[in-house]
Parts: C-alpha cells; structure tokens; sequence
C-alpha cells in the first residue's frame, strides 16, 4: 500500500481576502479565559446574549408554524404572506413596491451577499463607507471585487462625504453601499444626506443597497426608508429580525428592490441565486409576518434601554483623558477614539486592554479604519452599572497605556 498523503490540502487564495474582525479576534479571547481572566464580550452586536428577548409572539408564530407541520422547504423567495407584509413595510415607510421585488433570506447577511454577487463581476468596484460593517469587504473579496471606501467623517457626526463619493465614482462602479443606521458608528444620515445618496444612485444609474438593518432602532423612533426620497430611483433595501426584533439567531430577513424597472434584470438575478439555495429558515418566516403586522411596543422599551446605555457610554467615554466619542443617534454601537503614541495601532491597544481587564472590543482597522487612528467599537449592551465598570476599567488601563506602562 502507497503511504497516505501529509501535506496540507490547500484552500482557494479567495480565503485570505475574507477578513471579519468582529469573530476572529475572539480567538484571542479565548486565550486570555484560559489564562484565567473573565472576558467581557463587547464585540458582537447580540442583544439576547445581554438578557434582552424575543417577543413572546413571535416565538409562538414560529411554534405554530413548526407545529402546522410548516416544515418543508417553502418558496425560494419566501411564503407570501411575509413578502406582503415586508411590501406594506416599505410602502408604510414611503417606499411602496409589490411583494413580487420582496426576497426573503437568510438574515440581512444573505441579502447582501446575493446582492453583491448579482451586481459585481470580478475586477468591479463596490462604494463602501469607511469605517465599514466588515461583511462588505468580506463578500467583495470572494467575489473578487474591489471594495472602494468613501470617507465619513467623525468631525462631522460620522456622516458621508457626498463629495468623495461622487469622486470615486468610474466606469467600473456597480453599488454604492450606505448603512444607515450606521453600525459601527452609531450615526443616523439626517435627510439632506439620504437624498443626495439616492440623487447619485438615480443620475448614475448606480444600484443603492441601502442596509436599513438598524432602522427601527434609532433612539428618536423608527426612521423612514432611504427610498423615500425618490421611490422611482434604483435602491435596494434590507433588514431582518435580528435587531429590532431581537431574534438574530433565527436568520430571518429580507431583501426588498426598488420599484423601477431598471432593477428588474437584478430582481431576476437574485431570484435565480435564491433558488440555489432553496429557501431560507422557512418556520421563521412566519415570525416575519408576526412581527410586520404586529405589536411593536417592545421595540419603546428596547430604544430607551439603548438610549440610556448611549449616554452612559458617551459620558464615561469622553471623561478619559486621551478618548473621545462621538455620540451615537441608533443602534448599541459606539467607535471611539484613542490617542495612539507613535508606532502604535489600533489592535495592539485593543488586545493589551483585552489582556490586562478581560474586556474585549474589536479594533478600529477591523472596520477599515487606518490602524494609527486609534478607533475600535464597543458594544454597549451590557447594564449601565456593568458599562459603568467596565469604563472605570478602560479608564484605569488607558492611563497606563498611554504612559508606556503597558504594551
Ligand atoms: C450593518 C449591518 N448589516 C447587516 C448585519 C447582519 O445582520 P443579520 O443578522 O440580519 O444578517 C449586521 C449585523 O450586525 C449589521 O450590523
């Protein structure tokens, strides 16, 4: 017998562009617990793992479902009665469109990856904001398409840079992506900015994937559709349940495309990828019909529990010598900022205050940020009497680190 192969079986080179900060530097983490520390999770955006939960009615629409014998495979797209209300959605929030331009998917993750692979061949460039959600770049890597980051601005609330965009703007552009409301900055676009974005999507013929994921989250209420300023203009919304209705691990979303007829080859191209993939998590689509037509209240409680913990964050945040914050309008996102010494990045004072207290946030460059500027993002769902612990604890370290007393 010939003897068995050792050498490693190699993986596609796409692999290595495929970069999602937010989980890898938990590999780190799980060190530093065996090491014996307590770690502080502020990395991931999971609302159930900081004791918020589900609305009781959309568990029992899924039990219901599951117990109705909805077990099946159900249409590529979805079950009609949630694309209808997904439709009514969009057209409540001034962006009408029939459920025949409504995919349901595998949470808002899926939509924006089949978006993506509809629109962008190889070599193809993608308008993405900078600081990003990494999932961009991840997919535009495996693609093979070019993610071109535009500027938003800290010194101006962390909103877009209208000017940069349209400078960057080539024969080869295929999307502009805004994610507004704005993870990881917290930022929510006042209107003027939601216009001039839909304005260059409709006079460049350039699709918009607006990520809405956080719009029902924004502290002064929820926020109507981007498409709203122009229904007729080439814009591609998403969300999910994952957020506002606190069900991230159902994998329940959708997808929504824009009226005009020129998105209708893109409609078609989406529908072709959905059957590929058969259906997303049939069961919890019925949660999606549940959730559309239904009671909301929960969501009164969740935006003053988020804006409380904003304010603790903010307060505490930019009472440290060498941060500041801007303050978030939406979401349980904060990126400040840290005066680094010369020389010194972003994650290398990320994984230090990982070491030294056990808290874990994810560095700025995780999101595309340079590394010198010091950026990284809390979570802040933890209580306010925890944030406040863990800001006295962050407090205490940054001190030391910008003495040179930790490395
Ligand atoms: C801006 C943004 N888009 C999309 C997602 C993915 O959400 P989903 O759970 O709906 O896939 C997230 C998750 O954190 C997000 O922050």
């Amino acid at each position: 017998m010939s003897a068995r192969p050792t050498t490693s079986i190699p993986v596609a080179s796409r692999i290595s562009g495929f970069v999602y900060a937010i989980r890898n530097i938990v590999a780190e983490a799980r060190r530093v617990e065996a090491a014996g520390t307590t770690v502080r999770y502020l990395n991931i955006g999971d609302p159930i793992l900081f004791g918020f939960r589900t609305p009781p009615h959309l568990i029992e629409a899924v039990d219901r479902a599951i117990r109705d014998g909805h077990n099946g495979y159900v249409p590529s797209v979805g079950i009609a009665s949630a694309r209808e209300a997904v439709a009514e959605e969009c057209a409540r929030r001034g962006m009408p469109l029939s459920p025949d331009r409504v995919v349901l998917t595998s949470g808002t993750s899926e939509g924006i990856e089949l978006a993506l692979t509809a629109l962008a061949e190889a070599g193809d460039e993608v308008l993405v904001p900078v600081p990003t959600y990494p999932l961009y770049t991840a997919v535009l890597a495996k693609i093979g398409a070019v993610p071109v980051f535009y500027r938003t601005d800290p010194g101006n609330g962390w909103l877009p840079d209208l000017d940069h965009i349209r400078s960057l703007i080539t024969p080869k552009t295929r999307a502009l992506v805004a994610i507004d409301p704005n993870n990881p900055t917290g930022a929510v676009y006042p209107a003027a900015i939601r216009r001039a974005l839909v304005d260059i999507a409709d006079t460049h013929n350039l699709p918009l994937l607006a990520d809405e994921v956080y719009a029902d989250v924004a502290f002064d209420g929820a926020l109507p559709a981007i498409a709203q300023h122009n229904p007729d203009a080439p814009v591609i919304t998403f969300s999910s349940l994952s957020k506002a209705y606190l069900a991230p691990g159902w994998r329940a979303g959708w997808m929504a495309v824009g009226r005009t007829d020129r998105l209708d080859d893109v409609l078609a191209a989406v529908k072709k990828l959905a059957d590929g993939r058969l259906c997303a998590t049939g069961p919890m689509e019925y949660a999606i019909t549940a959730a559309l037509n239904g009671d909301r209240s929960h969501q009164v409680a969740f935006r003053e529990a988020l804006r409380e913990r904003s304010n603790v964050t903010v307060a505490r945040l930019n009472a440290i010598d060498g941060i500041s914050v801007v303050a978030p309008s939406a979401a349980f996102y904060a990126m400040p900022r840290v005066t680094l010494p010369p020389g010194v990045t972003d994650e290398q004072y990320v994984v230090s205050l990982l070491r030294a207290t056990g808290v874990l946030c994810v560095y700025g460059s995780g999101f595309g940020a340079r590394p010198e500027d010091g950026f990284f993002r809390i979570v802040f769902l933890a209580s306010p009497a925890e944030l406040a612990s863990i800001y006295d604890d962050i407090g205490t370290f940054t001190a030391e680190f910008l003495a040179g007393r930790r490395q």
